[in-house]
């Protein structure tokens, strides 16, 4: 099938996960039912609750499985304006970083467009890591009417991780939500040590199933809903949860679990061999995203005097499965906006792409993308340069 280099999108499933899969698809049994058939579910959800949770150093009272991360972000981020706003309408600011993932900035502008939000937007240095000295001053500012502070713990597109413990001392009493979808699984991440409201995590992105997450949540914090129903998951995520799924996400992070050590060494190696040898191709690419702790599986290279959306398309050709990690609307890729808040260029940002590593990733994979990388970028350059002389 190729080389993978998209782990950052999704994962392949961990043998233990699709085995958990598997035997609890056998089950029959509403896990809310109170016979002996959902008992026997209940008993199976509960105990991956504990792992789950014991694993993300957080109560399992805490863990509010959801359908997506994208679900988990949208509960925590309209969960705590609404909540806020309830309480005191003047409460309606929320702060968030510049470069957060879509399933964090689309229902922050959602509600800047509907419900009567504020955004305040947190710069990012160049290196990729959040303004500190930036969110001081707003917090100083405008603390009295900050609903909520969003900031990821890890960029999905650079790798680079965030000072949230510093963040949430900043913050003083304002709840402060981290996505922690890259993170979790790969590096360090204590609920409670952190000191954050609420956190999201994803189980496809740790050899999990699709289509199962948690949201987090500081036990006794109270937010407003966004599912109406049957009062599952503390009443904050109506809906019959997905046993299955959530049975798996527990051996997928328990096995993330285990391994975390030795595979953020491996893949850390694997990263640096691949980008010794990008740069040995091409002496002028150059890397986006520099913090003193990396996620190991994340390089995000430029290519200058290219386009990305040719060199995604030329590395596929050669068997190689990248991407931008940026939205592409209605076939028009869109420069990426994490990169611009780095203060890359349009054209820098247009000319880049994620490579992303994982627990299936070889070094003789990355020596055969060492191999074929000239190649694809003196293409993708050919390319573009007839593409900049049709323009003139
Ligand atoms: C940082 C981050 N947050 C949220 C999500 C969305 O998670 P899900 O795919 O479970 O909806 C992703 C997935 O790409 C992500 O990388």
């Amino acid at each position: 099938m190729g080389i993978y280099l998209d782990h950052a999108a999704t994962t392949p499933m961990s043998p233990a996960a699709r085995e958990a899969l598997v035997a609890q698809m056998s089950q029959v049994g509403n896990a809310s039912s109170l016979h002996a058939f959902g008992r026997g579910v209940r008993k199976e959800v509960e105990q991956a609750r504990e792992s789950i949770a014991t694993i993300a150093c957080a109560h399992p009272t805490e863990i509010i499985f959801t359908a997506s991360g994208t679900e988990a972000n949208n509960l925590a981020i309209k969960g705590f304006y609404w909540k806020s706003i309830e309480r005191d309408p003047s409460k309606n600011i929320i702060v968030v970083a510049a470069f957060e993932h879509h399933a964090i900035l689309e229902p922050v502008v959602w509600l800047e467009e509907h419900e009567g939000a504020a955004v305040i937007y947190i710069p990012i240095k160049p290196e990729g890591v959040i303004d500190l000295d930036a969110l001081a001053q707003i917090i100083e500012t405008e603390s009295e009417h900050i609903a909520v502070i969003a900031v990821m713990h890890s960029n999905n597109e650079i790798g680079t991780i965030q000072p949230i413990a510093e963040i949430v001392e900043l913050a003083g009493g304002i709840p402060v939500h981290t996505d922690a979808v890259q993170s979790f699984g790969k590096v360090d991440f204590d609920f409670a040590v952190l000191g954050v409201r609420s956190a999201v995590i994803s189980a496809h992105k740790i050899g999990g199933p699709l289509g199962v997450a948690a949201l987090i949540l500081e036990h006794g914090i109270d937010i407003t809903p966004l599912l109406h129903g049957g009062g599952q998951e503390r009443d904050i995520r109506s809906g019959t949860i997905n046993a299955p799924s959530i049975v798996a996400f527990a051996a997928a992070a328990q096995s993330a679990a285990v391994d975390r050590v030795s595979n953020f060494e491996r893949t850390w190696k694997l990263r640096e061999s691949l980008k010794e040898r990008i740069l040995r191709a091409e002496p002028d690419a150059t890397f986006n995203g520099r913090s003193e702790i990396m996620l190991p599986g994340i390089l995000n290279v430029t290519f200058p005097n290219t386009e990305s959306d040719s060199l995604l398309l030329l590395l596929d050709n050669a068997g190689i499965a990248a991407s931008t990690g940026s939205a592409c609307s209605a076939g028009v890729q869109r420069a990426s906006h994490v990169l611009i808040s780095l203060g890359l260029t349009e054209a820098q940002a247009r000319s880049s792409i994620r490579f992303s590593l994982g627990s299936s990733t070889t070094q003789a994979e990355i020596d055969e993308v060492g191999s074929k990388i000239g190649s694809v970028v003196e293409s993708a350059r050919a390319a573009f340069s007839v593409g900049a002389g049709a323009k003139s």
